[in-house]
Protein backbone atom coordinates (compact mmCIF):
# COMPACT_ATOMS: atom_id res chain seq x y z
CA UNK A 1 0.00 0.00 0.00
CA UNK A 2 2.92 2.46 0.56
CA UNK A 3 2.95 5.09 3.06
CA UNK A 4 -0.57 6.60 3.38
CA UNK A 5 -0.90 10.78 3.90
CA UNK A 6 -4.29 10.49 5.84
CA UNK A 7 -6.65 13.39 5.24
CA UNK A 8 -9.74 11.63 6.65
CA UNK A 9 -9.41 13.22 10.43
CA UNK A 10 -13.02 13.45 10.69
CA UNK A 11 -13.74 10.00 9.79
CA UNK A 12 -11.68 8.80 12.70
CA UNK A 13 -8.42 9.59 14.10
CA UNK A 14 -5.27 7.35 15.65
CA UNK A 15 -5.06 6.55 19.19
CA UNK A 16 -2.73 9.17 20.68
CA UNK A 17 0.50 7.13 22.13
CA UNK A 18 -0.55 8.97 25.32
CA UNK A 19 -3.70 8.47 25.28
CA UNK A 20 -2.77 4.16 24.70
CA UNK A 21 -0.55 4.28 27.36
CA UNK A 22 -3.33 5.74 29.66
CA UNK A 23 -5.46 2.91 28.81
CA UNK A 24 -2.98 -0.29 28.70
CA UNK A 25 -3.44 -1.13 32.52
CA UNK A 26 -6.77 -1.03 32.37
CA UNK A 27 -6.69 -4.29 30.06
CA UNK A 28 -4.33 -6.10 32.41
CA UNK A 29 -3.62 -5.25 35.66
CA UNK A 30 -6.79 -2.85 36.61
CA UNK A 31 -9.02 -5.37 34.48
CA UNK A 32 -11.89 -5.09 37.15
CA UNK A 33 -15.56 -4.72 36.65
CA UNK A 34 -16.27 -0.88 38.16
CA UNK A 35 -19.69 -2.31 39.52
CA UNK A 36 -17.72 -4.96 41.49
CA UNK A 37 -18.12 -3.33 44.54
CA UNK A 38 -16.72 -6.20 47.48
CA UNK A 39 -13.36 -6.13 46.45
CA UNK A 40 -10.16 -3.62 45.54
CA UNK A 41 -10.37 -4.57 41.57
CA UNK A 42 -13.52 -3.49 41.06
CA UNK A 43 -12.78 -0.25 43.10
CA UNK A 44 -9.66 0.70 41.16
CA UNK A 45 -12.18 0.18 38.01
CA UNK A 46 -14.68 2.70 39.41
CA UNK A 47 -12.40 5.03 40.50
CA UNK A 48 -10.82 4.88 37.06
CA UNK A 49 -13.97 5.65 35.34
CA UNK A 50 -15.22 8.23 38.22
CA UNK A 51 -11.88 10.07 37.82
CA UNK A 52 -12.36 10.08 33.60
CA UNK A 53 -16.26 11.05 34.19
CA UNK A 54 -14.95 14.29 36.10
CA UNK A 55 -12.87 15.09 33.52
CA UNK A 56 -14.88 14.95 30.59
CA UNK A 57 -17.97 16.61 32.68
CA UNK A 58 -15.46 19.40 33.46
CA UNK A 59 -14.31 20.19 29.93
CA UNK A 60 -17.87 21.08 29.03
CA UNK A 61 -18.63 22.70 32.04
CA UNK A 62 -20.91 19.97 33.37
CA UNK A 63 -21.28 18.19 36.43
CA UNK A 64 -20.08 14.18 36.68
CA UNK A 65 -23.39 13.30 37.40
CA UNK A 66 -24.45 14.43 33.89
CA UNK A 67 -22.56 12.21 31.72
CA UNK A 68 -23.65 9.06 30.97
CA UNK A 69 -20.98 6.08 29.10
CA UNK A 70 -22.04 4.79 25.74
CA UNK A 71 -20.40 2.89 22.75
CA UNK A 72 -20.33 6.21 20.80
CA UNK A 73 -22.35 8.72 18.97
CA UNK A 74 -24.52 6.76 17.38
CA UNK A 75 -25.82 5.34 20.82
CA UNK A 76 -25.33 8.23 22.05
CA UNK A 77 -27.59 9.91 20.03
CA UNK A 78 -30.39 7.10 19.85
CA UNK A 79 -30.35 7.32 23.73
CA UNK A 80 -31.00 11.32 23.91
CA UNK A 81 -33.23 11.62 20.57
CA UNK A 82 -35.28 8.11 21.29
CA UNK A 83 -34.89 8.95 25.20
CA UNK A 84 -36.93 11.77 25.22
CA UNK A 85 -39.35 11.34 22.65
CA UNK A 86 -40.50 8.55 25.03
CA UNK A 87 -40.03 9.85 28.30
CA UNK A 88 -41.67 12.95 27.02
CA UNK A 89 -44.51 11.60 25.21
CA UNK A 90 -46.97 12.54 27.04
CA UNK A 91 -46.54 16.24 26.64
CA UNK A 92 -45.75 16.36 23.04
CA UNK A 93 -45.17 14.43 20.06
CA UNK A 94 -43.10 16.59 17.93
CA UNK A 95 -39.64 16.92 17.38
CA UNK A 96 -37.04 19.19 15.13
CA UNK A 97 -34.14 18.35 13.26
CA UNK A 98 -32.11 19.52 10.03
CA UNK A 99 -31.26 18.15 6.70
CA UNK A 100 -27.57 18.34 7.11
CA UNK A 101 -27.73 16.25 10.45
CA UNK A 102 -25.66 12.73 10.54
CA UNK A 103 -27.60 9.96 9.67
CA UNK A 104 -27.10 9.03 13.32
CA UNK A 105 -29.90 11.67 14.04
CA UNK A 106 -31.53 11.32 10.77
CA UNK A 107 -32.38 7.79 11.11
CA UNK A 108 -33.43 7.66 14.30
CA UNK A 109 -36.12 10.75 13.68
CA UNK A 110 -36.98 8.90 10.70
CA UNK A 111 -37.82 5.62 12.95
CA UNK A 112 -39.76 7.61 15.45
CA UNK A 113 -41.73 9.22 12.68
CA UNK A 114 -42.81 5.72 11.60
CA UNK A 115 -43.59 5.06 15.14
CA UNK A 116 -46.00 8.32 15.18
CA UNK A 117 -43.82 11.16 16.31
CA UNK A 118 -44.14 14.41 14.16
CA UNK A 119 -40.72 15.31 12.43
CA UNK A 120 -39.76 18.96 11.45
CA UNK A 121 -37.14 18.31 9.26
CA UNK A 122 -35.50 22.23 8.51
CA UNK A 123 -33.50 23.29 5.59
CA UNK A 124 -29.87 24.75 6.28
CA UNK A 125 -28.65 27.28 4.50
CA UNK A 126 -26.03 27.21 1.72
CA UNK A 127 -23.04 26.98 4.14
CA UNK A 128 -24.83 24.64 6.07
CA UNK A 129 -26.44 26.36 8.77
CA UNK A 130 -29.62 26.24 10.62
CA UNK A 131 -31.41 29.22 10.93
CA UNK A 132 -31.79 29.96 14.73
CA UNK A 133 -35.50 32.03 13.84
CA UNK A 134 -36.39 29.17 11.63
CA UNK A 135 -36.17 26.90 15.02
CA UNK A 136 -38.12 29.48 16.58
CA UNK A 137 -40.73 29.38 14.11
CA UNK A 138 -41.25 25.68 13.80
CA UNK A 139 -41.74 24.91 17.76
CA UNK A 140 -45.12 24.03 18.50
CA UNK A 141 -46.69 23.32 21.65
CA UNK A 142 -46.35 19.93 21.38
CA UNK A 143 -43.05 20.16 20.70
CA UNK A 144 -40.73 18.38 23.11
CA UNK A 145 -37.27 18.04 21.23
CA UNK A 146 -34.75 20.15 18.95
CA UNK A 147 -31.87 17.75 17.63
CA UNK A 148 -29.35 20.32 15.71
CA UNK A 149 -25.58 19.29 15.74
CA UNK A 150 -22.63 21.46 16.71
CA UNK A 151 -20.43 20.99 13.57
CA UNK A 152 -21.02 19.13 10.85
CA UNK A 153 -18.85 16.43 10.00
CA UNK A 154 -18.97 16.60 6.21
CA UNK A 155 -18.54 20.37 5.53
CA UNK A 156 -17.42 21.26 9.33
CA UNK A 157 -19.96 24.53 9.59
CA UNK A 158 -20.76 25.01 13.39
CA UNK A 159 -23.96 26.22 13.58
CA UNK A 160 -24.70 28.54 16.04
CA UNK A 161 -25.46 26.91 18.78
CA UNK A 162 -25.80 29.56 21.73
CA UNK A 163 -28.55 31.22 19.55
CA UNK A 164 -30.43 28.07 19.13
CA UNK A 165 -29.89 27.11 22.34
CA UNK A 166 -31.89 30.70 23.70
CA UNK A 167 -34.71 29.94 21.38
CA UNK A 168 -35.27 26.11 22.87
CA UNK A 169 -34.96 27.45 26.36
CA UNK A 170 -37.44 30.02 26.12
CA UNK A 171 -39.60 27.85 24.17
CA UNK A 172 -39.05 25.26 26.81
CA UNK A 173 -38.06 22.51 23.99
CA UNK A 174 -35.52 20.00 25.41
CA UNK A 175 -32.08 20.96 23.25
CA UNK A 176 -29.66 18.27 22.04
CA UNK A 177 -26.48 18.24 20.13
CA UNK A 178 -24.50 16.12 18.30
CA UNK A 179 -20.91 17.64 19.24
CA UNK A 180 -18.93 14.73 18.09
CA UNK A 181 -17.03 16.72 15.69
CA UNK A 182 -16.73 19.83 18.00
CA UNK A 183 -15.21 18.38 21.41
CA UNK A 184 -12.11 18.90 21.31
CA UNK A 185 -11.74 21.29 18.57
CA UNK A 186 -13.80 24.20 19.49
CA UNK A 187 -15.00 25.48 23.32
CA UNK A 188 -17.46 24.10 24.54
CA UNK A 189 -20.08 24.98 27.21
CA UNK A 190 -23.27 23.47 28.28
CA UNK A 191 -24.63 26.13 30.75
CA UNK A 192 -23.98 29.06 28.15
CA UNK A 193 -25.09 27.37 25.32
CA UNK A 194 -28.05 26.22 26.85
CA UNK A 195 -27.69 23.23 25.50
CA UNK A 196 -30.17 19.88 27.85
CA UNK A 197 -28.11 17.32 26.49
CA UNK A 198 -24.90 16.67 24.14
CA UNK A 199 -23.34 13.57 22.05
CA UNK A 200 -20.05 12.49 22.07
CA UNK A 201 -17.18 9.90 20.83
CA UNK A 202 -13.62 9.14 21.61
CA UNK A 203 -12.39 8.15 18.08
CA UNK A 204 -12.65 11.81 16.48
CA UNK A 205 -10.58 12.99 19.16
CA UNK A 206 -7.68 10.43 19.22
CA UNK A 207 -9.11 8.15 21.57
CA UNK A 208 -10.17 4.96 21.38
CA UNK A 209 -12.97 3.37 18.80
CA UNK A 210 -16.30 2.30 21.06
CA UNK A 211 -16.64 4.74 23.47
CA UNK A 212 -18.59 7.58 23.78
CA UNK A 213 -20.81 9.84 25.91
CA UNK A 214 -23.88 11.73 26.33
CA UNK A 215 -24.34 14.81 28.81
CA UNK A 216 -27.91 15.02 30.02
CA UNK A 217 -28.67 17.69 32.28
CA UNK A 218 -29.59 17.71 35.90
CA UNK A 219 -28.68 21.24 36.87
CA UNK A 220 -31.52 24.09 36.72
CA UNK A 221 -33.89 22.22 34.13
CA UNK A 222 -33.37 18.81 34.63
CA UNK A 223 -33.99 16.29 31.99
CA UNK A 224 -35.14 12.58 31.69
CA UNK A 225 -34.88 10.02 29.38
CA UNK A 226 -36.18 6.65 29.15
CA UNK A 227 -33.05 4.06 28.92
CA UNK A 228 -32.55 1.66 25.29
CA UNK A 229 -30.76 -0.74 26.97
CA UNK A 230 -31.51 -1.89 30.31
CA UNK A 231 -30.11 -4.81 32.31
CA UNK A 232 -27.89 -4.43 35.26
CA UNK A 233 -28.76 -0.40 36.27
CA UNK A 234 -25.06 0.43 35.46
CA UNK A 235 -25.20 4.50 34.61
CA UNK A 236 -27.84 5.27 37.24
CA UNK A 237 -30.22 3.48 35.18
CA UNK A 238 -30.15 5.43 31.45
CA UNK A 239 -27.69 2.43 30.05
CA UNK A 240 -27.01 -0.96 30.96
CA UNK A 241 -23.84 -2.71 30.53
CA UNK A 242 -20.08 -3.36 31.92
CA UNK A 243 -18.56 -0.06 31.41
CA UNK A 244 -15.92 0.09 28.92
CA UNK A 245 -13.38 1.01 31.51
CA UNK A 246 -10.38 1.47 29.27
CA UNK A 247 -12.08 3.14 26.67
CA UNK A 248 -13.80 4.71 29.15
CA UNK A 249 -9.62 6.21 30.67
CA UNK A 250 -8.94 6.53 26.98
CA UNK A 251 -11.59 8.67 26.14
CA UNK A 252 -10.91 11.45 29.53
CA UNK A 253 -7.37 11.39 28.54
CA UNK A 254 -8.22 12.35 25.09
CA UNK A 255 -9.94 14.98 26.09
CA UNK A 256 -7.51 16.26 28.30
CA UNK A 257 -5.05 16.48 25.79
CA UNK A 258 -7.22 18.12 23.54
CA UNK A 259 -8.32 20.84 25.49
CA UNK A 260 -4.87 21.59 26.88
CA UNK A 261 -3.30 22.17 23.10
CA UNK A 262 -6.93 23.15 21.58
CA UNK A 263 -5.53 26.99 20.63
CA UNK A 264 -2.60 26.28 19.64
CA UNK A 265 -3.22 22.98 17.97
CA UNK A 266 -6.09 24.08 16.38
CA UNK A 267 -4.27 27.29 14.76
CA UNK A 268 -1.87 24.56 13.25
CA UNK A 269 -4.71 22.78 11.76
CA UNK A 270 -5.83 25.75 10.15
CA UNK A 271 -2.63 26.83 8.35
CA UNK A 272 -2.30 23.43 6.90
CA UNK A 273 -6.16 23.47 5.59
CA UNK A 274 -5.42 26.78 4.09
CA UNK A 275 -2.05 26.04 2.68
CA UNK A 276 -3.63 22.98 0.90
CA UNK A 277 -6.55 25.58 -0.26
CA UNK A 278 -3.96 27.46 -1.38
CA UNK A 279 -1.51 25.07 -3.18
CA UNK A 280 -4.84 23.74 -5.12
CA UNK A 281 -6.32 26.84 -6.22
CA UNK A 282 -2.94 28.29 -7.61
CA UNK A 283 -3.56 25.19 -10.07
CA UNK A 284 -6.68 24.20 -10.42
CA UNK A 285 -9.42 26.23 -11.70
CA UNK A 286 -13.44 25.63 -11.53
CA UNK A 287 -13.67 24.79 -7.69
CA UNK A 288 -15.70 25.88 -4.42
CA UNK A 289 -15.34 25.49 -1.66
CA UNK A 290 -18.52 23.98 0.79
CA UNK A 291 -19.01 25.39 4.10
CA UNK A 292 -19.19 28.48 5.99
CA UNK A 293 -16.27 30.45 5.39
CA UNK A 294 -15.68 31.52 9.13
CA UNK A 295 -18.01 29.29 11.46
CA UNK A 296 -16.21 26.12 10.01
CA UNK A 297 -14.07 23.34 11.91
CA UNK A 298 -10.22 24.30 11.31
CA UNK A 299 -9.16 20.85 9.69
CA UNK A 300 -12.18 20.40 6.97
CA UNK A 301 -11.65 21.30 3.64
CA UNK A 302 -14.64 20.08 1.33
CA UNK A 303 -14.42 20.86 -2.27
CA UNK A 304 -16.21 20.75 -5.46
CA UNK A 305 -14.14 20.05 -8.45
CA UNK A 306 -16.33 20.59 -11.43
CA UNK A 307 -15.64 18.09 -13.94
CA UNK A 308 -14.36 15.56 -11.84
CA UNK A 309 -16.14 12.54 -10.69
CA UNK A 310 -14.82 12.35 -6.55
CA UNK A 311 -14.51 8.43 -7.30
CA UNK A 312 -12.50 8.57 -9.93
CA UNK A 313 -10.17 11.15 -8.34
CA UNK A 314 -9.81 9.08 -5.96
CA UNK A 315 -9.09 5.84 -7.26
CA UNK A 316 -6.49 8.03 -9.19
CA UNK A 317 -4.72 9.18 -5.60
CA UNK A 318 -4.08 6.43 -4.09
CA UNK A 319 -1.41 7.55 -1.27
CA UNK A 320 -4.02 10.05 0.08
CA UNK A 321 -6.53 8.82 2.15
CA UNK A 322 -9.82 11.52 1.75
CA UNK A 323 -13.60 11.19 1.37
CA UNK A 324 -16.27 11.48 -0.88
CA UNK A 325 -19.10 11.51 1.60
CA UNK A 326 -18.97 10.55 5.21
CA UNK A 327 -17.62 7.59 6.12
CA UNK A 328 -20.52 6.57 7.74
CA UNK A 329 -22.90 6.81 5.19
CA UNK A 330 -20.82 6.02 2.33
CA UNK A 331 -21.80 2.27 1.63
CA UNK A 332 -24.73 3.53 0.61
CA UNK A 333 -24.89 5.24 -3.04
CA UNK A 334 -26.12 8.71 -4.18
CA UNK A 335 -24.56 11.69 -3.78
CA UNK A 336 -24.19 13.15 -0.05
CA UNK A 337 -27.32 14.23 1.41
CA UNK A 338 -25.32 17.29 3.19
CA UNK A 339 -24.18 18.65 0.00
CA UNK A 340 -27.94 18.51 -1.60
CA UNK A 341 -29.30 20.04 1.38
CA UNK A 342 -26.32 23.49 0.55
CA UNK A 343 -28.02 23.03 -2.90
CA UNK A 344 -25.68 21.54 -4.61
CA UNK A 345 -26.58 19.49 -7.53
CA UNK A 346 -26.42 15.45 -7.49
CA UNK A 347 -23.30 15.99 -10.17
CA UNK A 348 -21.78 18.71 -7.74
CA UNK A 349 -22.07 16.77 -4.97
CA UNK A 350 -20.13 13.50 -6.76
CA UNK A 351 -17.95 16.25 -7.96
CA UNK A 352 -16.59 16.61 -4.30
CA UNK A 353 -14.27 15.43 -1.87
CA UNK A 354 -14.02 16.11 1.75
CA UNK A 355 -9.81 16.50 2.92
CA UNK A 356 -10.13 16.52 7.38
CA UNK A 357 -6.78 17.73 8.76
CA UNK A 358 -5.64 16.09 11.78
CA UNK A 359 -2.77 16.52 14.65
CA UNK A 360 -0.14 13.76 13.31
CA UNK A 361 -0.69 15.51 9.74
CA UNK A 362 2.24 17.42 8.28
CA UNK A 363 2.98 20.60 6.10
CA UNK A 364 4.97 18.03 3.80
CA UNK A 365 2.17 15.44 3.81
CA UNK A 366 -0.06 18.44 2.67
CA UNK A 367 2.33 19.28 -0.06
CA UNK A 368 2.73 15.88 -1.26
CA UNK A 369 -0.72 15.18 -1.24
CA UNK A 370 -1.82 18.67 -3.30
CA UNK A 371 0.31 18.00 -6.27
CA UNK A 372 -1.30 14.43 -6.42
CA UNK A 373 -4.43 15.77 -6.39
CA UNK A 374 -3.50 18.71 -9.03
CA UNK A 375 -1.93 16.33 -11.25
CA UNK A 376 -5.24 14.24 -10.94
CA UNK A 377 -7.57 17.12 -11.55
CA UNK A 378 -5.51 18.13 -14.61
CA UNK A 379 -5.02 14.14 -15.93
CA UNK A 380 -9.23 13.11 -15.61
CA UNK A 381 -10.26 16.73 -16.49
CA UNK A 382 -7.97 16.38 -19.90
CA UNK A 383 -10.30 13.74 -20.72
CA UNK A 384 -13.55 15.25 -19.91
CA UNK A 385 -16.04 15.93 -22.89
CA UNK A 386 -17.57 18.55 -20.62
CA UNK A 387 -15.10 20.01 -19.58
CA UNK A 388 -13.29 20.48 -22.69
CA UNK A 389 -16.13 21.87 -25.01
CA UNK A 390 -16.55 24.53 -22.20
CA UNK A 391 -12.93 25.39 -22.21
CA UNK A 392 -12.99 25.58 -26.46
CA UNK A 393 -16.10 27.37 -26.20
CA UNK A 394 -15.45 29.84 -22.71
CA UNK A 395 -15.45 33.54 -23.39
CA UNK A 396 -11.92 34.20 -21.14
CA UNK A 397 -12.85 37.89 -20.88
CA UNK A 398 -16.29 37.49 -19.11
CA UNK A 399 -15.28 34.08 -17.04
CA UNK A 400 -14.30 34.11 -13.99
CA UNK A 401 -11.19 31.07 -13.51
CA UNK A 402 -12.49 30.08 -10.32
CA UNK A 403 -16.31 30.33 -8.44
CA UNK A 404 -15.48 29.92 -5.32
C1 LIG B 1 -21.48 14.26 13.61
C2 LIG B 1 -21.36 12.79 13.90
N1 LIG B 1 -22.29 12.18 14.65
C3 LIG B 1 -22.22 10.88 14.94
C4 LIG B 1 -21.20 10.08 14.47
C5 LIG B 1 -21.16 8.61 14.84
O1 LIG B 1 -20.20 8.43 15.81
P1 LIG B 1 -19.71 6.97 16.28
O2 LIG B 1 -18.77 6.50 15.23
O3 LIG B 1 -19.03 7.21 17.59
O4 LIG B 1 -20.91 6.11 16.42
C6 LIG B 1 -20.22 10.67 13.67
C7 LIG B 1 -19.15 9.83 13.07
O5 LIG B 1 -18.98 9.81 11.89
C8 LIG B 1 -20.29 12.05 13.39
O6 LIG B 1 -19.37 12.66 12.65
Amino acid sequence: MGTMIYLDNNATTPVDPEVLDAMMPYFREHFGNASSKQHPIGWKAEDAAERSRKVIAEAIGAQPGEIVFTSGATEANNLAIRGVAFRYRRKGNHIITAAAEHKAVLTVCEVLAKEGFEVSVLDVDTNGRVDPAEVRRNIRHDTILATLMFANNEIGTINDIGAIGNVCREAGVIFHTDATQALGKVPIDVDALKIDIASFSAHKLYGPKGCGALYVRKKEIPVEITPIIVGGGQERGMRAGTLNVPGIVGMAKAVEISLRRMNEEQERIRSLRDLLYDLLSEEVEHMRVNGHPEHRLAGTLNMTFRYVDAAALMSRVRNVAMSSSSACTSGTPGASHVLRAIGLTEEEAKASIRFSIGRFNTEEEIRVAASAIIDAVKKIRAHSPAYLMMESSRDKSIEPSNDH
